[in-house]
């Protein structure tokens, strides 16, 4: 049976005009039926396809202006920031300069303070100088071959430095002999080297209990100038390594210095003269006296103490050797 054929009251006629099967009118309805129903979804479709772009195209609007408005917040907080940082760097230019300028008083003072401590220590060698026969040349010199000779056995160059400047008051103690022992012209009897061996401890009373390393030096310096390496020495007979560095360098630095010195009761000794006999000894000058690395360095640095004995000369000197 045919599909037409199938419906009720429908026959295989219909449609037929004139023995030509023509189409069905019901078949044609469904179909104009169909292409209306088509045409009805394609417009619906297009519609909503219209819709469903004009929300996308909202709904990206949308996003695109939330992305705007979060950069705009971002750049506005960064900007912020980078004001904030700025007014911070300069914060701390600001700091930095007043801190600098501060340092600088500081260092200023610091320094003026130094200066002016440096000055009366000077003042008070040259005050003890007018007392003693030792000249202002001498303790200069002494300064210098103590600073090379500390520099030589390899003391740190602080602490030549600070020799340089303690070793000048080795002597100050002489303030507190009496005249009578001082100037005497001539050998010192029993009584009066009893006193005048007092200096040493005189010098260390007058520089004790200061804070400074400088003072407490010299302290050092002052007490220590006169013992030997082998004992013989004074105020306390130490010996070796009891006698602290600084006064065995000084030590050898004054015996040098002495025999190049004119006295009253002896001539000048040359350079060669002098560390020959501070090598071999002399009868009364001894090589024991000082310690033999400390010798030994000044033999290699001999040179340089001659040149200081030269450029630092004591014009009485200079009138005596003419
Ligand atoms: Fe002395
Ligand atoms: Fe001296």
């Amino acid at each position: 049976m045919s599909s037409i054929e199938s419906f009720p009251g429908v026959t295989a006629d219909v449609g037929k005009q004139d023995g030509v099967l023509a189409a069905p009118p019901l078949a044609g309805m469904m179909e104009a039926v169909d292409e209306v129903r088509v045409t009805a979804d394609v417009a619906e479709l297009a519609l909503r396809a219209d819709e469903a772009l004009r929300r996308h195209i909202e709904s990206t609007h949308s996003q695109m202006r939330k992305y705007a408005r979060d950069l705009n917040e971002v750049i506005q907080r960064e900007r912020a920031k980078s004001l904030a940082l700025e007014d911070a760097n300069q914060q701390l230019r600001t700091f930095a300069d007043q801190l600098r300028a501060s340092m600088e008083r500081e260092q200023q003072r610091a320094s003026d303070l130094e200066n002016a401590y440096m000055e009366m220590v000077r003042r008070l060698m040259t005050a003890s100088t007018y007392k003693d026969r030792e000249t202002g040349e001498h303790i200069q010199r002494l300064g210098h071959y103590s600073r090379l000779l500390a520099l030589e056995i390899g003391l740190p160059e602080g602490e030549a430095n600070m020799l340089f400047t303690a070793a000048p008051m080795h002597d100050l103690g002489k303030i507190g002999i009496p005249d009578r022992v001082l100037y005497k012209e001539g050998p010192l009897n029993e009584e009066e080297w009893a006193i005048m061996k007092r200096h040493p401890e005189i010098g260390a009373r007058l520089l004790e209990g200061s804070q400074s390393p400088l003072i407490e030096m010299a302290r050092v310096v002052a007490l220590g100038h006169h013992e030997r390496w082998d004992g013989t020495g004074y105020p306390y007979g130490i010996k070796g390594g009891e006698i602290p560095i600084a006064a065995r360098i000084v030590s050898i630095c004054d015996s040098y210095d002495a025999l190049r010195s004119r006295r009253p009761y002896k001539k000048s000794f040359s350079h060669e003269q002098a560390c020959s006999i501070i090598h071999y000894g002399d009868g009364r000058t001894a090589p024991e006296h000082f310690d033999p690395l400390v010798l030994e360095a000044f033999l290699r640095v001999n040179d340089g103490l001659n040149q200081i004995w030269e450029s630092i000369q004591d014009p009485v000197e200079l009138a005596w050797d003419r």
